[in-house]
């Protein structure tokens, strides 16, 4: 690990996640692959990064926006939802492309929707109120606005509401109380979020950190390729998978043949691997990257 000044050692960024939810694992995981080692489980209030300057603080997802604008946390890690619906004073540093989900109006299966005037004059149960005030007004829909903290999607079984706004994830909660997802109101997923003014240490702390989340993220996006080809393929297929600066070519022991290695990005991969194959392309590998540092 890179030496760390003396001025920094003694400070310690706090980030606050989710204690337990959706949102929990993936928080973990990224701090994980970002290299920092914790030492005990996710059973405690607080743990500390035997390796980084971090101390994770473990709270309900909804009061993290408030313990960072108060400066309790220095960071966080929530749903861009939450960090909307409470106008805390928080910077959004990073989205982290993890938690994907949609906040969306939901009503009973039964109900015959056609569109959104059908909110007129209706109840929503919600724990969103100010986002879906917003998004009321933006639709000029005249609604009510059933403001509670959990459970939403009992609300209109119990005829506490005709319809709910809530987090949409596999749809699963939806479908086991007999709705259905009509409007999406915002579409979402973690981000990492700052008080307004840390202090210069702790900023430095955070950068680093979030040098490295940026690799990792970078990393998951992209693929090492390796593939044998003829060597006069070796020029149109580098223009096909460029590289970083410029792909690697090694002899093969056969006459007339290279091997080529290269960064490919994950997501038109599949289209060059058949653009490769027609220029003659075989033996191709794909391999996960770790970091990706450019
Ligand atoms: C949301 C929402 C549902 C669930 C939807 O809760 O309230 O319970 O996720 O996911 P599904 O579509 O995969 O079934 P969330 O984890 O955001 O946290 P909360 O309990 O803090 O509201
Ligand atoms: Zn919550």
């Amino acid at each position: 690990m890179a030496m760390l000044n003396d001025k920094m050692e003694t400070e310690i960024v706090r980030i606050a996640v989710q204690k337990s939810g959706r949102l929990q694992e993936g928080s973990i995981q990224l701090l994980k692959e970002s290299s920092l080692r914790f030492s005990n489980g996710k059973d405690q209030l607080k743990t500390k990064a035997v390796n980084f300057p971090v101390e994770l603080l473990f709270l309900r997802d909804d009061d993290i926006p408030q313990y960072v604008e108060d400066g309790v946390a220095d960071a966080g890690i929530v749903g861009e939802n939450v960090f909307i619906e409470k106008q805390k004073n928080n910077k959004l540093v990073n989205r982290l492309n993890f938690g994907i989900c949609r906040l969306s109006l939901a009503v009973p299966r039964s109900v015959e929707y056609t569109n959104i005037q059908w909110f007129n004059g209706k109840n929503i149960a919600t724990s969103y109120p100010f986002i879906v005030r917003q998004f009321l007004e933006q639709n000029n829909i005249q609604a009510g606005i059933h403001e509670i903290s959990g459970s939403v999607e009992i609300a209109p079984g119990i005829g506490l509401a005709d319809a709910i706004c809530d987090i949409v994830s596999t749809g699963s909660t939806l479908l086991s109380n007999g709705l259905k997802e009509v409007e999406v109101v915002l579409r979402s997923e973690a981000v990492l979020i700052a008080g307004p003014d840390l202090s210069a240490a702790k900023q430095s702390i955070l950068d680093k950190l979030l040098f490295r989340i940026e690799a990792v993220q970078k990393a998951k996006n992209n693929k090492y390729i390796l593939l044998n080809c003829p060597n006069e393929a070796i020029e149109p297929i580098t223009r096909i998978i460029p590289g970083m600066k410029s792909p690697t070519i090694l002899p093969l022991a056969k006459k007339g043949w290279s091997s080529l290695h290269s960064v490919v990005d994950e997501n038109d991969f599949w289209e060059k691997i058949d653009q490769m194959k027609a220029l003659g392309a075989e033996g191709i590998l794909v391999i996960p990257i770790e970091k990706m540092i450019l």
